[in-house]
């Protein structure tokens, strides 16, 4: 029996509790009345009369280990499984409030807007649902002319004379009519045109035109303005190349190059491996167009210039698809910084 008592002793004395199930197979082996402190228990009334007294203490002792043990460990898993302590560090200050971010072409469009501000560009708009005229006509697209062609026009269905604007050349018209000369404005919208969404077309898009008419404008100016700008927007050590072109609305007109800005010229698939990527189309307004506005072309000439801003944005935060800028996953749209 004193074996006994001895063994169960070191047992309780030993025992850790590691997961729940280990306090409850305590209960049962040492307390419950079936236990092995009870079983000792039940054999008292066999004990000879002159040793019940000793044993009794003994047995009695033993109990009160187990039990002194099981509210022991008791208490001990109650603080593991409660865990009163705070699982956050509550001195820290709190974090800091997410102001939320600009668009990535919200910030081109700012940097742009703001380099010909600069050298005293107005800033104008125009409709987006524009009429034939203006859309069309006055930029020197005659009727049924394929030039018209160029684009794929969406046209408001009550309405023939209607389109949404398919560049914002169209703002160009609106300001000659309405200004005379010297007139310095750039004008930034959307624009529509009747392409399949892929990742680098959308129907919907942004167009920035810009254009000056004064007496004796000249090529070089665009060109010069046109370097200004780019320089602004890429860094001084771009490189641009102009390229002949048509356009219905400038005589003579350019396709802009610059250089790659992912590779540097080197090649890689943004820019087809030429080492160039054309970023807008420029030229002398036709003088028809003057015509058109009411500006004598004898006495004026004048540049004009025109850009999406999605693919400026794409080759400045080097963005391969257009279709992240209207998905609004705000995972993309938090990265982006103010370029310049
Ligand atoms: N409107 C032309 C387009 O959407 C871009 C453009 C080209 C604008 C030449 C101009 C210009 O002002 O001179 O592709």
């Amino acid at each position: 029996m004193l074996e006994q008592v001895n063994q169960l002793t070191k047992d309780i004395e030993q025992y850790v509790v590691q997961h729940e199930a280990d306090l409850e197979a305590f209960r049962l082996k040492f307390i419950n009345k079936k236990g092995s402190v009870a079983q000792l228990f039940a054999k008292l009334p066999g004990i000879p009369t002159s040793e019940k007294k000793a044993v009794g203490k003994i047995l009695n002792e033993l109990k009160e280990t187990a039990q002194t043990k099981y509210r022991y460990l008791t208490n001990q898993q109650k603080k593991l499984t409660q865990n009163t302590y705070p699982k956050e560090d509550l001195t820290l200050p709190p974090p800091p409030d997410s102001l939320g971010a600009l668009h990535p072409l919200t910030l081109v469009k700012h940097t742009i807007l703001s380099l010909f501000e600069k050298i005293g560009f107005t800033i104008t708009q125009g409709p987006e649902i524009e009429d034939d005229w203006h859309n069309f006509g006055a930029l020197n697209f005659p009727a049924n002319h394929p030039a018209r062609d160029m684009v794929d026009t969406f046209f408001v269905a009550k309405d023939p004379d209607k389109v949404l604007r398919t560049h914002t050349s169209s703002v160009q018209i609106r300001v000659a009519e309405q200004q005379s000369p010297p007139i310095r404005a750039i004008s930034l919208g959307r624009v529509y045109r009747n392409e399949t969404i892929s990742a680098r077309a959308h129907c919907v898009f942004h167009q920035v035109e810009g254009f000056y008419i004064n007496q004796n404008v000249s090529f070089v100016e665009l060109k010069q303005t046109l370097l200004y700008f780019i320089q602004g927007l890429f860094g001084p050590a771009v490189k641009m190349r102009l390229r002949p072109s048509y356009f219905p609305f400038t005589e003579p007109s350019a396709e802009v190059d610059i250089d790659c800005r992912v590779c540097t010229g080197q090649g890689c698939n943004i820019c087809k491996y030429s080492g160039w990527v054309e970023i807008m189309g420029a030229g002398m307004v036709d003088p028809a167009v003057l015509k058109n506005c009411h500006i004598d072309p004898l006495t004026y000439t004048g540049f004009a210039f025109g850009m999406g801003i999605e693919r400026i944005a794409m080759l400045l935060y080097q963005i391969s698809d257009l279709r992240l800028f209207t998905e609004n996953d705000i995972r993309f749209l938090k990265q982006f910084t103010l370029y310049i």
